[in-house]
C-alpha cells in the first residue's frame, strides 16, 4: 500500500470552486441530508469536485470543508483515506489501480504491476512523459474472486493477466478506453464459477411447477 499525502505544493492551484451546475447539484445534495447531518455529504462532494478537475486538490479540501462546515482534519481524512480520491494529478487517459491485496497477489498482481511499471512509469504515483497515464497499488477492491484486478476510474477489469493488462493499457493510451469491455477479461460471466456452473445448472428442475408435474406424471402412471 502506498502512503497516502497530498500532492507538492508546487503543483497545488491556489483555488477551487465548484462550476455553476456543480454548485447547484451540490446545494441540492447538501439538502437531502437531515438538519445538523449536512456533513455526510462529503464523499459525493469530493467526488463531483474530482470528477470536475481531475483530483482533488488541499484547496478542493478546504472549499468542501467550508461548505459543510467541518474542519478542514476532517475532509483530509476521508480525502487520504479512500483510494477512489486522487490526491495528486494523475493520468488524464487512465489511472490504473492495481489491487495488491491477498488474493489478487496470489493470483499475479505484482506480474501486472510490472506491466505497468514498464509501460507508464517506474514508479507508481507517477504520471507517464506525455501525462496520459498513471498507475498505483491499491487494496481489495471488493472482486476477489475474480482475482487479478484493476480499477481504471470508476471501471473494473478482472480476471487479467499481464498481456491482458497490456492490451488494454494500449487501448487507454490511444484514446480508445472505452471501448473496452469492463468486467472478467476471460469470458467468465460477472463472478461465476470460471469453468462452468457446479450448482443450480437447471433452474427449472428445481421449482415446485416441474415438482409439481412430475409428481402428477408418477400419479397418472401408477
Ligand atoms: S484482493 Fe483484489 S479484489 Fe479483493
Amino acid at each position: 500500500m502506498s502512503v497516502r499525502r497530498l500532492a507538492d505544493a508546487s503543483v497545488q492551484p491556489a483555488s477551487f470552486a465548484f462550476s455553476a451546475e456543480n454548485a447547484i447539484w451540490a446545494q441540492h445534495t447538501i439538502n437531502k441530508y437531515p438538519e445538523g447531518r449536512q456533513q455526510s455529504a462529503v464523499i459525493p462532494l469530493l467526488m463531483r469536485a474530482q470528477e470536475q478537475d481531475g483530483w482533488v486538490t488541499k484547496a478542493t479540501i478546504e472549499y468542501v470543508a467550508d461548505m459543510l462546515d467541518m474542519p478542514y482534519i476532517r475532509v483530509l481524512e476521508v480525502a487520504t483515506f479512500y483510494t477512489q480520491f486522487q490526491i495528486k494529478p494523475v493520468g488524464t487517459r487512465a489511472h490504473i489501480q492495481v489491487c495488491g491485496t491477498t488474493p489478487c497477489m496470489l493470483r499475479g498482481s505484482e506480474a501486472l504491476m510490472d506491466v505497468c511499471r514498464s509501460k507508464i512509469h517506474p514508479e507508481q504515483g507517477q504520471p507517464n512523459e506525455a501525462g496520459t497515464m498513471s498507475w498505483e497499488e491499491v487494496e481489495c477492491q471488493g472482486a476477489c474472486v475474480n482475482a487479478p484486478m484493476v480499477i481504471i476510474f470508476k471501471d473494473a477489469y478482472e480476471d487479467l493477466t499481464p498481456e491482458r493488462l497490456a492490451e488494454i493499457i494500449d487501448e487507454f493510451e490511444a484514446g480508445n478506453g472505452a471501448s473496452v469491455p469492463t468486467g472478467p477479461q476471460n469470458g467468465r460471466v460477472f463472478a461465476a464459477p470460471a469453468t462452468g456452473l457446479t450448482s443450480l445448472t437447471d433452474e427449472t428442475a428445481v421449482l415446485k411447477s416441474t415438482r409439481d408435474q412430475a409428481a402428477a406424471a408418477a400419479k397418472t402412471s401408477d
